[in-house]
């Protein structure tokens, strides 16, 4: 598919990383279709990640995701999804090679800036979880 999704994570967005983010995102080659601020819910956080219901982390990263306003955006691209993982760099911030928005802008795996859709099914619920279909008439 040609469409994925992305959240700038609320590390990100509190130490102002989210236009050279952008920036970055841009110059992968990705064009940015829809982009607003958002602060979620503690249900709406558990639903978001509700396939990590059970892990260890679950927890924490509900309580970090729901800390401060997150940006979210659907972008566009050839090989969206895969393309854009590369981007951004493995889970791990101290794992994920130079020059990725993770290395760059990420702390640590429960602090990492940025999310990336991981398949084209689930680009498209987590478009629809954020977005009306009129924000998405693309
Ligand atoms: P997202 O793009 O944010 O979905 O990251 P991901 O697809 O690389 O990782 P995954 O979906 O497996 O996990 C979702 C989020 O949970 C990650 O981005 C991390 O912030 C957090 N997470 C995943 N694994 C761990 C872990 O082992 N420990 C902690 N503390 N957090 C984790
Ligand atoms: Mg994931």
């Amino acid at each position: 598919g040609n469409i994925t999704f992305t959240i700038i994570k609320p590390d990100a967005v509190s130490k102002n990383y989210t236009e050279a983010i952008f920036e970055k995102i841009e110059k992968a080659g990705f064009e940015v279709l829809k982009r607003k601020d958002v602060c979620l819910t503690k249900e709406l956080a558990e639903n978001f990640y509700e396939i990590h219901k059970g892990q260890p982390f679950f927890a924490g990263l509900v309580e970090f995701m729901t800390s401060g306003p997150i940006v979210v955006a659907a972008l566009k691209k050839g090989n969206a999804v895969e393309d854009f993982r590369a981007t951004i760099g493995k889970t791990n911030p101290l794992e994920a090679a130079e020059g990725t928005i993770r290395k760059v802008y990420g702390e640590m795996v429960s602090r990492n800036a940025i999310h990336g859709s991981d398949s084209d099914e689930n680009a498209q619920r987590e478009i629809r979880f954020f977005f009306t279909p009129e924000e998405v008439e693309f």
